[in-house]
């Protein structure tokens, strides 16, 4: 017996992500073009660091609100306001550490162990990871790939569902794939479930990335008050705020006092001088993201047109989020290609088979990146394709 046997067989067995293992193999290179992670290349605006900083000297090193201080619920309640068409209230919002700390108690919330959470595949490998170490089991619908891009079949999503489902996780713009709901299948998603009483968890993080001049439709547009939706997002993305942890869940306020216990028993709230630069971000930041978009679609267009050049890669442009995921021809095994990248472009990328069912075959590149860069990577991948 060793330490390691004494530990729950959920802990033991949680998998290692296939993204951090390609970064850990090649993050000294020198030269190395990293398109691996889920982030941009940009620093945190001065703006909102200036912000933080002002609160640090102001002394705001003490507990503070769980569910956030009311300056940012309020100013989560104008941002929704301003881009989803409606208004929202502050009691609607509470502050979590990281998008992905909304997702664990978002599952903690809907799903008991032995239960079922259906999400969608290939997927970012946190959501079924951290259902699974919570005891419950995650059920992947596989996206399909075609000349349009990745569509899902409600109906498979529907045959999907057993007495044991609690929840549907629906990641819309997708990490890794770009694929957006439209208006149609978000009611359809929706009507599944009404049917079955199941919680949506709606993680739209991505959705101002999105690549037609307007956010992208949202379960917002399509939701009643009392429908069992939970929102989880994070400033990590739209604000370039990926290493500050702090995100949010939007949820009905009579669910307000249950997820602040849950918060008190997790990281019993985000630091008071953190909130301020998520405030500050949601207050002034507007313009910042717009730029962040705009450049994103030109890097979207930029890689697709030098990598759709080779004639050798299965690619569409993504409609949504700052992904390509494609697939190069006579590639069968993605994780030893993205090692050979590495070594022979000297440019990083993620392996389909980090992000499950669905993604052998394919590679995940970040295309939020300055375009010189990123050409730049694009043409060396161009050319490690060519010369396959
Ligand atoms: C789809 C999706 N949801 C949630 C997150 C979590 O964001 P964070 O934990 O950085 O707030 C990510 C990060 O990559 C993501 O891609």
């Amino acid at each position: 017996m060793t330490l390691l046997d004494h530990l729950t067989a959920e802990a033991r067995l949680a998998p290692d992500s296939g993204i951090s293992t390609i970064i850990d193999y090649g993050r000294e290179r020198p030269g190395l073009i990293p398109l691996w992670a889920g982030e941009g290349d940009l620093a945190t605006p001065d703006f909102i660091s200036n912000a933080a900083i002002e609160g640090l000297r102001n002394g705001e090193t003490f507990y503070t609100w769980q569910r956030g201080i009311p300056e940012l619920r309020t100013a989560l309640a104008d941002y929704h306001g301003r881009h989803f068409g409606r208004d929202f209230q502050p009691d609607e919002f509470m502050v979590t550490g990281s998008g992905m700390h909304a997702i664990q108690l978002a599952l903690q919330a809907t799903v008991h162990a032995g239960e079922e959470a259906v999400y969608l595949s290939p997927a970012w490998p946190n959501f079924p990871a951290a259902a699974a170490i919570a005891g419950a089991k995650p059920v992947p619908v596989e996206l399909e790939f075609s000349d349009n891009g990745w569509m899902l079949d409600p109906e498979k999503l529907a045959a999907a569902i057993t007495p044991k489902t609690r929840a549907l996780f629906v990641n819309s713009p997708s990490n890794p794939t770009g694929w957006t709901a439209d208006r149609e299948t978000l009611k359809a998603i929706l009507d599944l479930s009404r049917r079955h009483g199941l919680w949506i968890i709606a993680d739209e993080i991505y959705a101002l990335f999105h690549y037609d001049g307007q956010r992208a439709p949202s379960f917002f547009d399509v939701m009643e008050a009392e429908d069992r939706v939970l929102f989880v997002n994070s400033f990590s993305k739209n604000w370039a705020m990926t290493g500050w942890r702090v995100g949010w869940l939007r949820l009905h306020p009579e669910l307000q006092q249950t997820f602040e216990n849950l918060i008190q028993y997790s990281n019993s709230g985000v630091p008071q001088f953190m909130q301020r630069g998520a405030a500050a971000a949601l207050d002034q930041g507007d313009g910042f993201v717009a730029e962040q978009v705009q450049r994103a679609a030109q890097a979207r267009d930029l890689v697709c047109r030098i990598l759709g050049d080779t004639g050798r890669v299965r690619l569409s442009a993504p409609q949504g989020a700052f992904y390509l995921f494609f697939a190069v021809d006579g590639m069968p095994d993605a994780r030893a290609a993205a090692f050979e990248i590495v070594d022979r472009a000297n440019v990083g990328l993620a392996p389909g088979t980090a992000f499950g069912a669905g993604g052998d075959g394919y590679l995940r590149l970040c295309f939020h990146r300055r375009l010189d860069q990123l050409e730049e990577a694009a043409n060396r991948l161009a050319e490690w394709i060519s010369n396959r």
